[in-house]
């Protein structure tokens, strides 16, 4: 994949550094004999300019606002296919034939249930305990109930986990919700959809037949599909990195479920809700804008921003798409809707927010369409935990299918005091 050297020159001495080409985006530097040939290391904290893998699962060109998932469009999939097919094509690499399509779903909806054991997991948390932190948990205890699967170096050993964890993650997330409302948990259906099941068990009683709304379906359904995967986002990184030390696929992703909850991640649903309903009204808002440029506030616009998307997410205008979609079916009238759009308006005729390339994110509209479906706003973030996991798997599959991969062990500019004579108490 090299084809042309760049050179690197310290001092006296030169280095001639591959360039790699990847299908899509920009060429890299590969620097990974860089320290030996010479004693440096490169400095990228917050991995800036480092690509830390390769991957044939996502492509994102931040500029242009592309995200495609195997070379197909989010805008495509999301319109056109389930999530079920979208993870098929993640785990797989290509899209299935119809066949292959029943069979892979009739095969996660086989792995729903949960060892009943696990129940008893939930038991131990507060009944106000955070969703995410029941889902860090029970997700971990994971590997204590399918250590049949946990051989790693064992392609079959490491579908079935990978099944396994998209298929139970529903139930998982499901139980969460009952445990915090005092509902009874219900078994999963698998008569149904998958995502349709999910709905059942979060908002179905045992006492009365529930009837699955399929627009509130296709809704969610589609919800899932725009978080299914996006390349080595912070979590992701974090299942990769776990998993180069070789640990197993359940602990693995219990470590991304933890990275996931912060505000700055996939917490940013929960925290983009609060602050549409703080603004409230539509006159409040360019106070917060305000606030949004104001150095010394910590205040951000949650929901907007991104790392790599110096555009419009596409995934952003999806979502707000569908916002229109349920808010009709439901026959809600959400003011927070007219404050997300007036806010996003005004922030994308800020001079501040273009010349720093701030645009919604998929966090921005999401909250609305959850909330109005039913959802607490503590159960955003899980949600997004239950649509990833399948990219994660994807994901981790792929790193240790990679007959290059190393542990992950990044190094470090070391600032601290240079080695000093332990002193006594008497001197110090
Ligand atoms: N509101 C106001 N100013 C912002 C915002 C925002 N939401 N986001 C970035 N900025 C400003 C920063 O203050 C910074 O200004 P400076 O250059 O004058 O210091 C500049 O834009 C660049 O921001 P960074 O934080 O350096 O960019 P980074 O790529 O590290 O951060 C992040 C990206 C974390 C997403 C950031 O935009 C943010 O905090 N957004 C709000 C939280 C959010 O919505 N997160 C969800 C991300 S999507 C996801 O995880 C699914």
């Amino acid at each position: 994949m090299a084809e042309n050297n760049a050179t690197l020159t310290i001092g006296d001495t030169s280095y001639d550094l591959p360039i790699m080409k990847g299908n899509e985006g920009p060429d890299v530097l590969d620097i990974r004999k860089l320290y030996g040939a010479s004693d440096h290391f490169t400095f990228d904290p917050g991995f800036t300019s480092t690509a830390s893998c390769e991957s044939a699962l996502t492509f994102i060109d931040g500029d242009e606002g592309i995200l495609l998932h195997r070379g197909y469009s989010i805008e495509e999939l999301s319109e056109k296919s389930s999530f079920m097919e979208v993870s098929y094509l993640l785990l797989n690499g290509e899209l299935p034939s119809k066949t292959q399509l029943v069979e892979f779903s009739q095969t996660i909806s086989r792995h729903t249930m949960l060892h009943e054991q696990l129940a008893t997991f939930y038991r131990g948390f507060r009944r106000d305990a955070h969703p995410m932190a029941i889902m860090c948990g029970v997700v971990g205890a994971l590997s204590a109930f399918y250590h049949d699967s946990t051989d790693i170096s064992d392609p079959t050993h490491r579908m079935i986990s990978s099944h396994r964890l998209i298929a139970k993650m529903p139930t998982i997330a499901a139980m969460a919700y009952k445990y915090s409302i005092g509902q009874p948990f219900l078994y999963p259906d698998n008569s149904l959809s998958y995502t349709g099941n999910f709905l059942r068990m979060t908002f179905g009683v045992p006492a009365e037949p529930y009837v699955v709304n399929p627009v509130i379906e296709r809704a969610m359904d589609r919800i899932f599909i725009l978080h299914a995967d996006h390349e080595q986002n912070a979590s992701t990184s974090t299942v990769r990195l776990a998993g180069s030390s070789g640990a197993n696929p359940f602990a693995c992703i219990a470590a991304g479920i933890a990275c996931l909850w912060g505000p700055a991640h996939g917490g940013a649903n929960e925290a983009a809700l609060n602050m549409l309903r703080e603004i409230g009204t539509p006159d409040k808002i360019p106070h917060y804008i305000e606030r949004a440029k104001d150095k010394n506030d910590p205040f951000r616009l949650m929901g907007f921003g991104h790392r790599v998307y110096k555009n419009y997410d596409p995934r952003a205008s999806v979502m707000q798409k569908t916002v229109r979609e349920v808010l009709s079916e439901l026959k809600v009238n959400d003011p927070i809707f007219d404050v997300a759009l007036q806010l996003e308006d005004m922030a994308l005729n800020d001079p501040y927010f273009i010349e720093k390339k701030l645009f919604p994110n998929v966090d921005f509209y999401s909250g609305i369409i959850l909330s109005a479906i039913g959802f607490p706003t503590e159960m955003f973030t899980v949600l997004f935990a239950l649509s990833r996991t399948v990219g994660w798997v994807a994901q981790w599959n792929e790193m240790i299918s990679d007959p290059g991969q190393k542990i992950g062990r990044p190094r470090q500019l070391y600032t601290g005091p240079k080695h000093r004579p332990y002193p006594g108490f008497d001197e110090r």
